[in-house]
């Protein structure tokens, strides 16, 4: 699949999905929003695929945000089709049933900290900076900023990033619970690859099976959630990589598992 604003590559089950226009820091114009759609959906459909890098090109920017000048055309109608449509390709990363991984080196704004936020883990450069600023524009989060945000860092904090538009550096992300991990510059890639790595190796039902009581047991009341999680822990036990994640602690050596 070749796209004209993402660059895909693989390696060892791990696969990079880069927002490509640095010389507009990847702003998300619908054709992106489009190529992600379907970037995420062979990610879903494709079982080599263990573990999903996040990423924006160059250096200056993860995402810096929807793209403002189709924003400012945007008619009522227009605009509840756009909102819907960034709301389904960030709703579908959540529920990939795969980790997605956000690598957030500079910019994350707007509809650009809104993708960070539908990743399952965000590792940041302490060059990033991540805010809501829609305020500024006249506007508000349409991609699900103001709901994941909340569910993220609390009212406190979402209220005064959205209601400012005030970004925040990495050391504050990281205080807030907006990010996992802060990292010099120059480790960045190297820590998303070692984590990439570790998840690509785990055995991907039980992944599958931890995001999903994680995802939407955090959306409804306990017992709901804790159903997710016996339903996941119980088909955990029906798959090959349990036995052998549970023989290789036995027989004292390292397991090696195989997604079946
Ligand atoms: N949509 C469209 N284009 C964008 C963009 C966006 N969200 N963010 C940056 N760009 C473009 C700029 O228009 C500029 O393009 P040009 O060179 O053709 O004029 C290019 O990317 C570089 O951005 P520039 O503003 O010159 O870089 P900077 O270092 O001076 O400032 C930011 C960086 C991130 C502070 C600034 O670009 C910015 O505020 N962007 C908008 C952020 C935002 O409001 N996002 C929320 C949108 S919902």
């Amino acid at each position: 699949m070749t796209f004209e604003n993402l660059l895909i590559a693989d390696r060892a089950g791990v696969r990079t999905v880069t927002v490509n226009r640095p010389d507009k820091l990847n702003a998300l114009n619908a054709r992106t929003l489009d190529e992600l759609r379907l970037a995420f959906e062979a990610v879903r459909d494709d079982e080599a695929v263990r573990v999903v890098v996040l990423a924006g090109a160059g250096e200056k920017a993860f995402v810096a945000g929807a793209d403002i000048g189709e924003l400012a055309t945007l008619t009522p109608v227009q605009a509840q089709v756009f909102s819907r449509a960034g709301q389904r390709l960030m709703r579908a990363i959540e529920t990939l049933g795969k980790p997605v991984i956000a690598r957030v080196q500079g910019f994350a704004l707007g509809g650009g900290l809104e993708l960070a936020m539908c990743c399952h883990l965000r590792i940041a450069s302490e060059k990033a900076r991540l805010g809501l600023p829609e305020i500024t524009l006249g506007l508000l989060p349409g991609f699900g900023g103001t709901q994941r945000m909340l569910r993220l860092a609390g009212r406190a904090a979402t209220l005064e990033l959205c209601l400012t538009g005030q970004p925040v550096d990495a050391a504050r992300a990281l205080a807030l619970g907006l990010v996992n991990r802060v990292v010099a510059a120059e480790a960045l890639d190297t820590e998303v690859e070692a984590l990439a790595s570790q998840l690509a190796g785990s055995a991907p039902h039980a992944l599958a099976g931890i995001l999903d009581a994680v995802v939407r047991g955090g959306e409804c009341p306990l017992d709901e959630g804790l159903d997710y999680e016996t339903k996941a822990f119980a088909l955990c036990c029906s798959t090959a990589d349990m036995r052998e994640g549970t023989s290789a602690f036995l027989e004292r050596r390292k397991p090696a598992f195989t997604g079946t």
